[in-house]
């Protein structure tokens, strides 16, 4: 009995790590500000269908599974995997577009990397970082588990240092993208459901103190335009009184000494800056200012834009000033081929297309795209819309779904809520009426106000009901949201030519950006406007919608559906689609379609 308890116990140990062992840790802020080993290169792989690595034939987790990396030790010894002798793929990447076989799969695959490393000088210690993984992970390293994530596309970070030794360590990682109704997003989604390890893997050194979190803002507070006021705040990994925090702008001339409180805080800190000297951040003007912030003797550098931004009625007010948000929507797809995008090239590319759209805004859909993404468009001069991807008809009543919702929303927040460009959380997409969703969505919208209340509220809403003409939106999320968005396809799900007869009723004073509108075509397909999928089908579309839009009272801002072709198992018009949703300006090749330019040329005229 006693030998058949500690062998439970070692298999628990094992499988389900006590946080003693490892566990994951509030995602680190900055994280390139840190020095780390990347681990990013060729992992090698083992597609396990049946997860024939994580279960025994009676589905009960084996303490024998992959995560041990087991080799024969003996000639009579059965080890039926081999990681070393097993194919690799390059990380970050997903799986469906490096191996052909892979191209429709969901389910579960196996990742191991090995390297070596000369333990740091205690007390540093490491945290394994990863930038995204598509879907659910459990994450070993040298056979002790380190923890567990859901949630495809925002970053997670685990304490390892007591699982790592001298010399070679290897981490493996399982990775599941199957799909089921209670995760966050659902079962079904208009994307490609790319698997794996997405995005960088890095090992991470820290001290056993560090800087969890800080946070540099503009308050939107003047005093007749003499100055302004900075705030900062900071928290350490710890609730320990005493450590010395310094911020350093030295642009700005500017040097503040801070000392944590008891919680291992400092908190909002309002440092007057003289209006003349402070460059504020705007798309014509996107400054960064070089920022070291400093605890004991360990400095974070950072590049911060300062700007306010705040609604006002109708109005989306950017450094006090009304501005209109010429956006465009894009999903986080490499072109030429499709596949997750995870470099900083591949955010130029696409945010260079919406540049050429005339944008100053995009709308990053359904889900956080990757880090670079939001940094190069903050390079660029393009405000952000960021959302979580609560899409479509979510498990509302189930508490886990809301709590990884939940969990999803504070990471988006915590690794951009530094960005000056990213000016809209979004909290949802088109999601159905019922009391389960108001509730669901007003308890993430309070979340996002608690964890940050610089930045505005919103969601992509749908048009309510749409007899004779009179579009009505009547959203009880309306009394949640800062702006007022929906997404409407007139001329592509409904009323072709009806357009110049749609007028809109949208009872509340607040901005309205209209988050998509748009329809389908081939790239090079040509024919009378009233022949769907041809270039001047979508092309007559946008004009049509523009010049109803425009009459829209309030509008502030629109998110056309969408910049490029992307990949999505829901369309299967062979010749036409072949796996891809056409709605793009730009075909996946970058290809200008004519409706390209007609949106250019409003967006000129804003
Ligand atoms: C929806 C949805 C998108 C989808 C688009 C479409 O509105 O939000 O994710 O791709 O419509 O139908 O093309």
């Amino acid at each position: 009995m006693k030998f058949i308890q500690t062998l439970s116990a070692i298999v628990l140990g094992m499988l389900f790590p006590t946080m003693a062992t490892a566990g994951t840790l509030p995602v680190i802020q900055n994280v390139d500000g840190y020095e780390s080993l990347s681990l990013n290169g060729p992992w090698n792989y083992i597609v396990d269908v049946q997860e024939e690595g994580y279960y025994d034939y009676r589905m009960n987790p084996t303490p024998w599974g992959f995560f041990r990396n087991a080799k024969p030790q003996k000639p009579e010894d059965l080890i039926e995997y081999d990681f070393d002798l097993s194919p690799t793929m390059q990380i970050p990447g997903d799986w469906n577009t490096h191996d052909e076989r892979l191209f429709f799969y969901e389910g579960t695959v196996w990742f191991k990397k090995s390297f070596n490393l000369s333990p740091a000088p205690s007390p540093l210690k490491h945290l394994l970082y990863f930038g995204a993984v598509n879907y659910e992970c459990r994450v070993w390293v040298n056979g002790q588990q380190a923890g567990h994530h859901v949630g495809g596309f925002t970053p997670f970070n685990f304490d390892v240092s007591d699982l790592l030794k001298e010399g070679e360590n290897t981490v493996i990682v399982k990775v599941d993208n199957k799909r089921h109704a209670e995760d966050v997003p659902t079962q079904i989604f208009d994307w490609w459901n790319y698997g794996g390890i997405t995005r960088d893997v890095k090992l991470v050194k820290v001290t056993p103190v560090y800087l969890e979190d800080y946070s540099l803002t503009l308050s939107r507070k003047e005093d007749g335009g003499r100055t302004k006021e900075i705030c900062f705040s900071a928290k350490l990994n710890k609730a320990e009184a005493g450590h010395e925090v310094t911020l350093f702008i030295p642009e700005l001339r500017l040097e503040e000494h801070l000392t944590t409180d008891a919680n291992g805080e400092v908190k909002s800190e309002r440092i007057k800056v003289k209006s003349n000297r402070l460059q504020l951040w705007s798309p014509e003007n996107p400054k960064l200012y070089q920022v070291q912030v400093c605890l004991d003797s360990t400095t974070i550098a950072d590049q911060i834009g300062f700007r306010t931004i705040e609604t006002r009625d109708k109005q989306i007010l950017l450094n006090g000033q009304p501005i209109f948000l010429k956006g465009i929507s894009i999903h986080n797809e490499k072109p030429n081929g499709g596949g997750r995008a995870n470099s900083a090239e591949d955010a130029r590319t696409l945010l260079s297309w919406a540049k050429e759209l005339g944008c100053n805004f995009v709308r990053l859909a359904h889900y956080p795209h990757h880090e670079e993404m939001v940094r190069e468009a903050e390079k660029m001069g393009l405000l952000v819309w960021s959302e979580i991807p609560v899409y479509w008809t979510i498990a509302w009543k189930n508490s886990k779904t809301y709590e990884n919702a939940r969990q999803q929303l504070t990471d988006m927040i915590i690794r951009d809520h530094n960005r000056a460009n990213v000016i809209i959380w979004s909290i949802a997409n088109e999601t159905p009426h019922s009391a389960e969703r108001d509730d669901f969505l007003g308890r993430l919208a309070q979340q996002a106000r608690t964890l940050d209340n610089s930045r505005l509220i919103s969601m992509a809403m749908e048009v309510t009901s749409a007899a004779n003409y009179v579009n009505r939106l009547n959203d009880n999320m309306n009394k949640y949201v800062d702006v007022v968005s929906f997404n409407q396809y007139i001329g592509w799900y409904r009323d072709v030519n009806d357009a110049p007869k749609m007028t809109w009723e949208i009872p509340y004073n607040k901005p309205v950006i209209i988050s998509e509108f748009g329809g389908g075509a081939k790239y090079g397909y040509h024919g009378p406007k009233n022949q769907r999928w041809t270039e001047e089908f979508q092309e007559n579309l946008y004009r049509e919608n523009i010049a109803m839009l425009d009459k829209i009272d309030g509008l502030s801002g629109t998110t056309p559906w969408i910049l490029k072709d992307f990949r999505s198992p829901r369309r299967v018009l062979p010749h036409v689609q072949d796996f891809y949703n056409m709605k793009g300006l730009v075909s996946d090749k970058g290809e200008k379609k004519k409706a390209f330019f007609v949106l250019r040329q409003w967006y000129d005229t804003k």
